[in-house]
């Protein structure tokens, strides 16, 4: 996992707790990289599964929780960092077409090794687009996270229904965005 993945998160646990909580969760996870990110760097995803789970013993909060937030705090992040995949798109449907086919295939070029899922949306209708997460990693609700980070850039108010298809060496999460 790229190495900006993890110095957001830290970025968010120093924000939202404290720089001693980022200490503690170094410690607690032992994670083999010894927690000395930087963002051109790459990281075993189990290292975030490692320091999500620290997070939520030190703080008491649900992991599921953790990583839902920190999928909010990174597409804010993702807006500044890289703004042009936003000034050419102007609806959440198109943006979120635009995942696939655009914003992670051209991530993939300036990062040959990037791990990164696959996100296939299509519309329903005039007011629904179904989303399907599928990784090896277990992020899926880290991907919810971001597609409400994306409904709120974009001011449109849904609700979101989540479907999980499969977990295990393979997961599949199905979305359903409702803006009616
Ligand atoms: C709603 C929109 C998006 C969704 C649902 C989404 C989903 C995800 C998820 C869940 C991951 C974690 C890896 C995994 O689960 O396999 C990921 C990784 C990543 N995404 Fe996206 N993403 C979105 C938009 C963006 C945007 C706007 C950018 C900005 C360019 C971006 C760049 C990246 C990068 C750099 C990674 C890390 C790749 C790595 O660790 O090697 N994504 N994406």
């Amino acid at each position: 996992m790229l190495g900006v993945v993890f110095t957001e998160f830290m970025d968010m646990v120093e924000d939202r707790f404290s720089a001693d909580m980022v200490d503690d969760i170094i410690d607690d996870a032992a994670v083999s990289s010894g927690g000395a990110y930087t963002a051109v760097g790459r990281y075993d995803h189990k290292e975030m599964v490692a320091l999500v789970a620290a997070l939520s013993r030190h703080s008491g909060l649900a992991v599921d929780d953790l990583i839902h937030a920190f999928g909010h705090h990174l597409f804010g992040r993702f807006v500044e960092r890289y703004p042009v995949f936003f000034s050419e798109v102007h609806s959440p449907v198109d943006f979120l077409m635009s995942v696939e086919t655009h914003i992670h295939t051209e991530v993939r070029k300036l990062y040959p090794d990037a791990e990164l899922p696959s996100i296939k949306s299509q519309p329903i209708g005039a007011t629904q687009i179904e989303v399907e997460y599928a990784s090896v990693r277990p992020f899926g609700i880290l991907a919810q996270g971001l597609i409400e980070g994306a409904m709120r850039h974009f001011e449109t108010p849904c609700r979101i229904h989540r479907e999980i298809l499969e977990t295990g060496a393979k997961n599949r999460v199905r979305f359903v965005i409702d803006m009616s």
